[in-house]
């Protein structure tokens, strides 16, 4: 096992209905393809070498942090994390132990919006002393999602007999909207229909440009998903605080899968999207593990 993404295998809830486990892998979440498809970017266009110099930076202290401390480490490459309390402890302090400088900014919802404007106030002090990675813009992120998590996909639900005319459905919460856009164009390559259902967190509202300060990180961070604009979703679930406690409980008893709030809240909007017909397939993610939480 010498790779940080393993391909990773669906779990059928209900009949048709899939949740890809994206947990599974050694970098332990779906970030773990972007952060190798960041780096690997990086790497190709020769703005970061072994001992050049010049550190990677990236806002976030949650799973793309842990997947880029992970992909830095074994590269020999320096990296530094513009982070606040809404990550959770313990993916900053995993991020850290694996050798990542984490700057927790100490501001809280709403003022972490600002992460961004720290990173730049950070690049423009040492412009060449810093290349940023930019999750929110870097379209290797949504390529990550498409070549990786979303051809894997397509290979297994065709594996499964799934012919061109099944109409398929991702329900999936919105971060950088990088895994809704890269998954649904891969799926697109071959099935005729694919519509993208939106996961609505508590105190959000996505239409409106609405976000609250909600329990499910990695799900509408402040600022509309750049790849993947909220006019192409099919339709939004709402999911209540109790919906996702009650189907985190779900998926552990049933299924003996412990995830974080965003992957249960995938599974309680699943829940209330069920297939609609015999040509219907409902698929969605679990991005990462339970005990990365406090
Ligand atoms: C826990 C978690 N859930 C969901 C997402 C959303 O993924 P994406 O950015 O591809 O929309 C993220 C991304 O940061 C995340 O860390």
């Amino acid at each position: 096992m010498s790779d940080t993404v393993l391909p990773t295998p669906l779990l059928e809830v209900l009949p048709n209905t899939f949740l890809k486990c994206e947990f599974l892998h050694p970098g332990r979440s779906h970030k773990a393809r972007v952060a190798r498809a960041l780096i690997e970017d990086a790497e190709r266009r020769g703005k970061v070498t072994r001992g050049g110099g010049t550190a990677l930076i990236e806002r976030t202290g949650g799973n793309l942090g842990i997947g880029l401390a992970l992909e830095a480490r074994i590269r020999g490459l320096e990296l530094v994390l513009v982070t606040d309390p809404g990550y959770s402890r313990i993916k900053k302090e995993i991020a850290g132990r694996l050798g990542a400088k984490v700057v927790d900014r100490g501001v809280s919802h709403p003022d972490c919006a600002d992460n961004e404007a720290a990173v730049q106030a950070i690049l423009a002090s040492a412009p060449s002393r810093f290349h940023y990675l930019n999750q929110f813009g870097n379209p290797a992120n949504p390529a990550a999602h498409e070549q990786g998590t979303g051809a894997e996909l397509l290979a297994q639900l065709i594996g499964r007999g799934h012919g061109r005319d099944t109409r398929v459905t991702l329900v999936s919460g919105l971060g950088t909207g990088a895994t809704a856009r890269g998954v649904s164009s891969a799926l697109g390559q071959w099935f005729r229909e694919v519509a993208v259902v939106g996961v609505e967190p508590p105190g959000c509202d996505l239409r409106a440009g609405r976000y609250g300060d909600h329990g499910l990180q990695g799900f509408a961070v402040g600022q509309p998903a750049p790849f993947f604009p909220v006019a192409e979703l099919a339709a939004v679930v709402p999911v209540t605080d109790g919906e996702v406690a009650a189907a985190g409980t779900r998926l552990f008893a049933e299924h003996r899968v412990f995830v974080g709030p965003s992957s249960c809240a995938n599974v309680a909007a699943v829940l209330k999207w069920p297939p609609a017909s015999a040509r219907d397939v409902v698929v969605s993610f679990l991005y990462d593990r339970g005990e990365d939480y406090e």
